[in-house]
């Protein structure tokens, strides 16, 4: 007789499409390394059927979900609760139970600094200066997280002008939003590049800037994973400045998820980034 799965022990990730998920291949290492019995799925979901599958992730036997696009309005707006990170980001990537309601968490904005500070020592985000470029759902979360993390000041760029300045909000009094065609000037002084928009992944175009203003001593990092090295990092290294790739944040971002639901907290390792690297091909 097989035994039905502990529904506390399943999660899985909501998307569409969400084939190309590599969230199961990171949390079934987890799983498989700290002996672990439960499980990850990917789990398709429709927008027309998002709200109902969110709202029944218990009856459907699953303990908690990651959310991906084009899903992660719909679970803020479902959830009981959300995390303050969580409504401050404007999205939700993970769900899981407590006192008996659901609640909408954001890990990206951890999982960003994480993988930032991971670097090593050497330099500090306090006191230094931000470039942050683009203006989407993953700008929110640099904004957030270099905020809390008490960074001095940040310059934000995006091509589309108005929405930077619609994420002023979200470091009150230390954003300044820079037009995009001051995007290689704006780099004097500063102590951290990020690329936060999708220039310079596979199939978009590469991110054009000139890094000869920015000082050597800054750190670079390029939240796009698709491919490893991009243009932008490969240029930053190549003149010494000290770069982080994206990978790590896809990493560190599904660490909250997985201590929540399997009640361990997991590292990240060189073998987890190998393997997720082989399966992103
Ligand atoms: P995400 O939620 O992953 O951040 P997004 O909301 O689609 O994705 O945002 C993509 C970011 O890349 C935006 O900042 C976008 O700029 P616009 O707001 O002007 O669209 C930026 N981006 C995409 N293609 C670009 C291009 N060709 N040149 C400059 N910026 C671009």
């Amino acid at each position: 007789m097989t035994q039905e799965p502990d529904p506390r022990r399943k999660a899985g990730v909501i998307g569409w499409p969400v084939a190309h998920s590599l969230s199961p291949v990171i949390h079934r290492y987890w799983l498989r390394k700290y002996g672990i019995e439960g499980d990850y799925d990917l789990i398709p979901v429709s927008p027309e059927k998002a709200e109902g599958v969110i709202r029944n992730l218990t009856g459907l036997g699953y303990c908690g979900a990651n959310v991906t696009i084009p899903h992660k309005l719909t679970a803020l707006r479902v959830a009981d609760r959300a995390t303050d990170r969580a409504r401050r980001i404007g999205a939700v990537n993970t769900l899981f139970y407590g006192d008996g309601l659901l609640i909408g968490d954001n890990s990206d904005a951890e999982g960003f600094l994480r993988n930032l500070t991971a670097t090593g020592p050497g330099w500090s985000i306090e006191d230094g200066t931000a470039v942050v470029l683009g203006a989407g759902g993953a700008s929110r979360a640099v904004i957030v997280a270099l905020s809390d993390a008490g960074v001095r000041s940040i310059r934000l760029l995006n091509r589309t002008r108005e929405r930077a300045e619609e994420l002023q909000h979200l470091a009150p009094g230390i954003t300044t939003v820079v037009d995009w065609e001051d995007r290689s000037s704006t780099l004097v002084g500063a102590s951290l590049l990020v690329n936060a928009t999708s220039l310079g992944m596979v199939g978009n175009p590469p991110l054009e800037i000139d890094l000869a203003r920015l000082p050597t001593d800054a750190v670079v990092n390029d939240i796009v994973y698709r491919p490893l090295e991009t243009s932008l990092l490969a240029a930053a290294r190549s003149r010494g400045n000290r770069v982080v790739d994206g990978l790590g944040m896809l990493l560190y971002q599904a660490c909250p998820g997985f201590r929540v639901w399997f009640g361990h907290e997991p590292e990240v390792t060189d073998e987890l980034r190998q393997m997720v690297l082989e399966a992103a091909g």
